[in-house]
């Protein structure tokens, strides 16, 4: 990347780790990552529901500087919505970011562009910041409709929203066929497809809005290919699965830096 957009790592672990677990691992990281690492990349971590109060007391009483984060939330604040967790909720609980429209949820929970664009509106209202998830299936890869389909998903999720709360949003894009499959986007192909969200953003919000607004990949993220995929100029960051359930591979994921060249 380059420009001053900070770069933004995150670690969604989806149903992985009690919250026994989950102490573990932050402590592991936490022991791995150094005032550098968090002085030039941000770095959020993204357990399940059930772990969360854990981690905030943690990271809250050895002062990390990792930031909270869930991976899903309702567009509600309250009410008669059995199993759901509300955006309210999360943000009293100290999360800072929130996964919204995650292909898994899109694909084996049903979730709508429209359901998503409600859901990024309820993140933003209570303060955090929702890291909205495109992508394309290899059915629409190959028929040549990457790109009409994550400018449409770009495009209902940030409509209505201020030129001011886009600015703050992160947008990851997640090409269904590369997660947890152990293929990627080429990253010259995904420097390609973000561009092309860069402009989406710019012609549903503003140039201002694009230019500042956090670009991830996501899809089979390791550390032997986050340097490159970092190099790429409108690529800010990168959306770890399952290399983030591995604290020691987390961590050399986020110090891309010291081994970029
Ligand atoms: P993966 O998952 O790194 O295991 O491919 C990425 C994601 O789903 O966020």
């Amino acid at each position: 990347m380059s420009s001053n957009r900070q770069p933004i790592v995150s670690g969604n672990w989806k149903m992985n780790n009690n919250h026994f677990e989950a102490i573990q691992s932050v402590q592991k990281l936490a022991y791995l990552l150094q005032k550098d690492d968090f002085d030039a990349v941000e770095v959020t971590v993204h357990p399940p529901f059930t772990d969360l109060r854990s981690m905030q007391t943690l990271i809250d009483a050895d002062q990390l500087r990792l930031k909270l984060g869930a991976q899903n939330c309702h567009s509600e604040d309250k009410g008669a919505f059995t199993g759901e967790v509300s955006p309210l909720f999360l943000s009293k609980l100290g999360v800072q970011y929130v996964i919204v429209g995650h292909s898994e949820r899109r694909e084996l929970f049903g979730e709508t562009d429209e359901f998503v664009a409600a859901k990024v509106a309820a993140v933003l209202k209570h303060g955090m910041i929702p890291i909205l998830c495109v992508g394309e299936t290899l059915a629409e890869r190959e028929s040549g409709s990457t790109l009409d389909k994550v400018k449409r998903q770009v495009r209902i999720a940030l409509d209505k929203r201020s030129n001011e709360h886009v600015k703050s949003m992160v947008i990851a894009y997640e090409p269904i066929w590369a997660i947890g499959t152990g293929k990627n986007a080429s990253p010259a192909d995904a420097q390609d497809v973000i561009a092309a969200i860069r402009e989406e953003v710019a012609s549903v919000a503003s140039g201002p809005a694009a230019q500042a607004i956090r670009l991830q990949y996501g899809g089979s993220v390791k550390a032997g290919t986050i340097a490159e995929i970092m190099r790429q100029p409108d690529i800010d960051g990168v959306l770890v699965g399952g290399a983030s359930l591995d604290p020691t591979e987390f961590a050399r994921i986020v110090q891309y830096r010291r081994h970029a060249f």
